[in-house]
C-alpha cells in the first residue's frame, strides 16, 4: 500500500525530445491502434520481416492455455540473425564488439561470426549433437557464449544457458533435468579480478550427470592462461575448443525448423520445487524478439546497442544476442564487473565504443548513485542517445538520476516490464511516441492485452491488483520443459474457469492516465539484483546443512539490490547457535546455489510462526524482516512465536 501511495505522488512527465521522435522507428499511435483492432493481423505483418523457408499456413491456433503460433511456417534463427545480413553493406559491419574484465578486445564482424558459428555447429555435429538434442552452455560472457548459442539453432538442438555464477549444484540440476548431451564451458572467467573456475566446477557437476557424453572448453586466456590448477582435461569427454575448431569445415547448412520446434530452455525460479524450464521455440519467439528490439530501441543502422545483462538470463537471450542480431545491430558486449578494475568502467566502455543505447538495471543505476557522479562525468558519454531499465521496478529518484547524469536530460529512458516467460518486453514506452514518466513501465506494446484483475478476475480500471495478459503473444512460454502440469498450474489456473488468463506473479497499478506501475511480486520469489530467487530453493539448500531443522526464506528490502535473502533458521537439537554457524549457513547457501542467492541476514529461532495446519506464515516474517508491525495474526497457531522472534531480531539488528 505504501508503495501505491509513493507512486502516486510521481506527477512528472516526460514527452520524447522532439529531435529523438523526428527520427524515430515509432512516432504515432497508429501502430497500437491497428494491432489492438486486429492482433493476428499485426503479428503476421511482423513476423513478415522475418526470413522464412516456408510461409505458415495458420498465424495462431490457440487451445488455451497452450498457443501455437505460425504453425506449418519453418525457419532457422540463425540463418535470420546471421546469413541474411551477408548480402549486404552489413557483411563486415561489427555484429559482436567484446571487452573482456582484464582489458582484452575483440571484435567480431557478421562475417566473421556467422564463419565461427557455422564451423561450430559441424564441431556439435562431430559430438553427435542432433536436431532436438540439448546442450548446456556454462560460459563467462566472452563472444563463445553467442557462438555457442548460434551453433545450436542452426542445426536445430535446444540450449540451455546456465549463468556462469551459479554453483557446480545448480548445474548438475539443470542438465539433468534437461538430459543435456554436451556441455560447453571455458577454463574459466574473470571476476572483480578474480578467476571463476567454470571448468572445475563443470567437473563436480558432472560427477552426477550420466547424460552429458562431451564437454567442450574454450581457452579464456586474458592476462596469460588460466593454469592447470583450473583445469583437468578428461581423456575421451573433454575437449578443447579451440583445437576443434581447427578442422572444423566452415560450411553447414541452417536447418529448417518448425516455427514451434524449441529453441531453447532457460531455468528459472518459482515458489515451489526445483527451477522450472521455461521452453521457448523458434518462430514466435524470434518475432517477438526481433520486433521488440526493433521498435522499443529504436535500432538504426549505425546504433551501437549495449545491454548490459549476461546470456545466463533471458535478458541476455532476446536482448544481447537474438533480437539485435536478428535486426542486424552492433551488439557490446562486456565481462566483468561495473567496479572493476574502477567504478568508472561502464562510463569508460559506453565512451570507447561510442555506446548509443545502454540497457541496464536498476540495482546498477542504485549502485553507480551510491557511487557518486564524478565516475561517469570523467567520460563523454555524448554518443548516448536512449536508455533502458529492466529486472526490477525502478524508483523515481534513480530514473531522474539515470535521465540526468547518464543521459544528459536528452535521452528518453524504456522501462521495460517482462519476464523469462514473455520472452520479450510486454510493457514499455516507444521513446519516439511515449510520454514517461519515472517509475513507470508505461503502456502495453502493440499486439500485447494486459490487464488489472483482482483476486476473483474481474478487471479493474485504475488502482492496484494483479497483472494478467489476457491474449495469447508469440514469444510467450510454451510450456515447461519436462512438466506440463505444473506450467498450467502456475500461469493460467489463478483465475477459476479462465485457462486464457495468463498469470504474471505480479502486482501492478495503473493510474488515470492508463499508465502501468509494477509494484512487484506478488507470491514468495524474490528478486535480488534483478535475478529471480525461489523462496524454496534457498530453504532446501538451508535444511541440507546438518544444523539445520527447519528454514523459512523471505525478502527484505535493500538499498541497492532491491531486495535482499533473509533466511530464518530453526537448528536441529544439539546444535547452538553462533556467529561461526551463521556465516558457515551464508557461505554453505552461496556454494549450493550461487553467490546471489546467499543470505544477508541469517537469524536463528527456535520456532516459526505457523498456521494451525502448519504453512509457515512468511508475511509475518516479511513484516519482522522490514521491522514494519505485525499484520493479521490471528490465525497463528502460537502467537508467542511472532513476539519472541521480533524482540529477537530487533537485538541482533542492534
Ligand atoms: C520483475 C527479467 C518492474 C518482475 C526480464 C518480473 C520488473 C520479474 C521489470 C521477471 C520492470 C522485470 N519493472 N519489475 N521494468 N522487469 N521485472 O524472469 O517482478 O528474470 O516478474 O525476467 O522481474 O524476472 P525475469
Amino acid at each position: 500500500m505504501t508503495d501505491i501511495a509513493v507512486l502516486l505522488s510521481e506527477t512528472r512527465s516526460f514527452p520524447p525530445p522532439a529531435d529523438f521522435q523526428r527520427q524515430a522507428h515509432v512516432r504515432d499511435r497508429g501502430l497500437h491502434d491497428s494491432a489492438t483492432a486486429d492482433p493476428i493481423h499485426y503479428w503476421a505483418e511482423q513476423a513478415k520481416s522475418l526470413t522464412w523457408r516456408t510461409p505458415w499456413t495458420q498465424v495462431l491456433d490457440w487451445q488455451p492455455p497452450h498457443a501455437k503460433w505460425f504453425t506449418g511456417g519453418t525457419l532457422n534463427v540463425a540463418e535470420n540473425c546471421l546469413d541474411r545480413h551477408l548480402a549486404g553493406p552489413r557483411r563486415n559491419k561489427a555484429a559482436i564488439v567484446w571487452e573482456g574484465e582484464p582489458g582484452d578486445r575483440r571484435t567480431l564482424t557478421y562475417w566473421e561470426l556467422a564463419r565461427e558459428v557455422r564451423a561450430f555447429a559441424n564441431v556439435l555435429k562431430s559430438l553427435g549433437v542432433r536436431k532436438g538434442d540439448r546442450v548446456g552452455i556454462y560460459l563467462p560472457l566472452i563472444p563463445e557464449a553467442a557462438v555457442a548459442m548460434l551453433a545450436c539453432a542452426r542445426i536445430g538442438a535446444i540450449h540451455s544457458v546456465v549463468f556462469g555464477g551459479f554453483s557446480p549444484e545448480s548445474l548438475r540440476d539443470r542438465m539433468n533435468d534437461a538430459q543435456a548431451k554436451v556441455v560447453i564451458t571455458a577454463d574459466g572467467g574473470y571476476r572483480r579480478g578474480q578467476i571463476v573456475p567454470l571448468k572445475r566446477n563443470t567437473d563436480k557437476a558432472l560427477e552426477e550427470c550420466p547424460s552429458v557424453q562431451h564437454v567442450v572448453v574454450v581457452q579464456r586466456r586474458a592476462a596469460g592462461p588460466i593454469t592447470e590448477a583450473h583445469v583437468d582435461m578428461r581423456e575421451g569427454r573433454d575437449h578443447w575448443y579451440h583445437r576443434l575448431m581447427q578442422h572444423a569445415p566452415d560450411a553447414c547448412a541452417p536447418e529448417p525448423m518448425d516455427a514451434e520446434d524449441v529453441l531453447f530452455i532457460l531455468y528459472t525460479s518459482g515458489t515451489t520445487g526445483k527451477p522450472k524450464g521455461i521452453v521457448h521455440t523458434t518462430g514466435g519467439y524470434l518475432v517477438g524478439a526481433a520486433s521488440s528490439a526493433r521498435m522499443v530501441f529504436d535500432l538504426k543502422e549505425e546504433d551501437v546497442f549495449w545491454c548490459t545483462a549476461d546470456v545466463g538470463w533471458i535478458t541476455g537471450h532476446t536482448y544481447l544476442v537474438y533480437g539485435p542480431l536478428a535486426n542486424g545491430a552492433t551488439c557490446v558486449m562486456y565481462e566483468g564487473a561495473p567496479d572493476w578494475p574502477e567504478r568508472d568502467r561502464f562510463w569508460q566502455l559506453v565512451a570507447r565504443h561510442g555506446v548509443t543505447i545502454l540497457y541496464t538495471a536498476p540495482t546498477a543505476i542504485r549502485a553507480f548513485m551510491k557511487w557518486g557522479v564524478e565516475h561517469p562525468r570523467k567520460h563523454d558519454l555524448s554518443s548516448l542517445r536512449l536508455l533502458g531499465s529492466v529486472g526490477e521496478p525502478i524508483n523515481p529518484e534513480a530514473w531522474m538520476w539515470y535521465h540526468e547524469h547518464i543521459g544528459g536530460a536528452r535521452c528518453p529512458i524504456v522501462d521495460t516490464w517482462w519476464q523469462t516467460e514473455t520472452g520479450g518486453i510486454v510493457i514499455s514506452p516507444l521513446p519516439g511516441l511515449t510520454a514517461t514518466k519515472p517509475g513507470s513501465a508505461t503502456q502495453p506494446l502493440p499486439g500485447y492485452s494486459v490487464q488489472l484483475l483482482t483476486q476473483q478476475g474481474e478487471p479493474i480500471p485504475t488502482g492496484g491488483g494483479l497483472l494478467s495478459i489476457t491474449r495469447p503473444w508469440p514469444s510467450m512460454l510454451r510450456t515447461i520443459w519436462g512438466d506440463d502440469r505444473r506450467y498450467v498450474e502456475t500461469y493460467f489456473s489463478k483465475w477459476a474457469g479462465r485457462p486464457d488468463l495468463y498469470f504474471a506473479g505480479d502486482g501492478a497499478k495503473r493510474d488515470e492516465d492508463g499508465y502501468w506501475w509494477i509494484l512487484g511480486r506478488v507470491d514468495d520469489v524474490l528478486n535480488v539484483a534483478g535475478h529471480r530467487i525461489g523462496t524454496m530453493e534457498v530453504e532446501s539448500a538451508l535444511v541440507e546443512h546438518p544444523a539445520v531443522a527447519e528454514a523459512a526464506v523471505v525478502g527484505k528490502t535493500h538499498e541497492l539490490k532491491g531486495q535482499s535473502v533473509c533466511a530464518f533458521v530453526t537448528l536441529r537439537d544439539g546444535h547452538q547457535k553462533s556467529s561461526a554457524l551463521r556465516e558457515e549457513l551464508r557461505e554453505f547457501v552461496a556454494q549450493k546455489i550461487g553467490a546471489l542467492a546467499r543470505p544477508d541476514d541469517v537469524l536463528f529461532s527456535a520456532d516459526l510462526p505457523k498456521t494451525r495446519s502448519g504453512k509457515i506464515m512468511r508475511r509475518l516474517l516479511r513484516d519482522i524482516a522490514e521491522g514494519r508491525a505485525l499484520g493479521d495474526t490471528t490465525t497463528l497457531a502460537d502467537p508467542n512465536v511472532v513476539n519472541a522472534l521480533k524482540e529477537q531480531y530487533a537485538d541482533s539488528e542492534g
